[in-house]
């Protein structure tokens, strides 16, 4: 693992990719955030040693290196899903990548359904804590203690500082954003109604199919994370409407303004 990391940021680094401050993963329908940035290099996730290739047709695909409110940042456009076939040590490479490049912070966003019955679709919620429920862990292979401990802690996966600064642009630019718990599925089937009431019950205000194996590594690799859910279906057990890909999709386009005005503004205040 080790030799491959190096030959990616070798190869990285080649092309032009110069100690980024903070690493950003871009999900389903967030990709607009790139039209801020002002990029100086870019490769195809298909043209990087030992990535893994992006499959999932609305991601585009590729790392991205530039600046954004004079931040050297790095950019994932597109991810890795479990449920797409790849390994958890695949969907979470790009974040080991990133940590060698040099970034200290990791932001990340991604798309989910709202099970708190007080979050409506088109709101935005800060990911206060999470619940693992992808049946695997990305730290679970041989020769992980020489990437990091084994025993990650996770006390506080989220950083208190980041997700403070969040608030307070949320609330002086007028944004919603909740707070709340991020439960990650494996999916790519969406929940039936006994699996909504059950994450409910858990303790879950969301759910999706992403974030926690990156946020996981990035823990690992003692990285300040925080996250970010575009909140795009409604999941009440009692009252559940078929849900439809296309929607969820233009779900998380609506509230990309919003997306941008935060992260746009929280990098500016690092
Ligand atoms: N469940 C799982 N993943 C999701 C959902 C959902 O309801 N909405 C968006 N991603």
């Amino acid at each position: 693992m080790i030799k491959i990391i190096n030959e990616t940021t070798d190869y990285l680094k080649g092309k032009g990719f110069d100690n980024p401050e903070i690493g950003i993963i871009l999900g389903t329908g967030l990709g607009q955030l790139v039209n801020e940035i002002e990029i100086l290099h870019e490769v195809s996730y298909n043209h990087i040693p030992n990535f893994p290739t992006a499959t999932v047709e609305f991601h585009k695909g590729k790392l991205i290196y530039g600046i954004l409110e004079g931040k050297k940042i790095m950019v994932m456009q597109g991810r890795f899903h479990l449920y797409e076939g790849y390994s958890l040590q695949d969907v979470t490479f790009p974040v080991r990548i990133m940590e060698k490049l040099g970034i200290k912070t990791l932001l990340v966003s991604n798309a989910a359904g709202a099970i708190n019955t007080n979050f409506k679709k088109g709101e935005l919620m800060l990911l206060d804590d999470h619940i693992n429920l992808q049946g695997d862990s990305p730290l679970a292979f041989m020769g992980v203690e020489h990437l990091g401990e084994r025993f990650v802690d996770m006390s506080a996966p989220y950083n208190a500082t980041i997700n403070s600064k969040f608030k307070t642009i949320a609330k002086n630019c007028g944004i919603t954003l909740h707070e709340g718990v991020y439960a990650s599925v494996l999916g790519p089937q969406l929940e039936t109604r006994a699996e909504y009431r059950m994450l409910k019950i858990i303790g879950a205000d969301a759910v999706g199919m992403s974030t926690v194996p990156e946020v996981i590594v990035a823990n690992h690799l003692k990285l300040q994370v925080a996250a970010v859910s575009v909140l795009t279906d409604e999941c009440d057990p009692d009252n559940l409407q078929p849900v439809d890909i296309t929607e969820i999709i233009e779900m998380a386009k609506k509230a990309e303004p919003n997306m941008i005005t935060l992260f746009r503004d929280l990098i500016k205040s690092l």
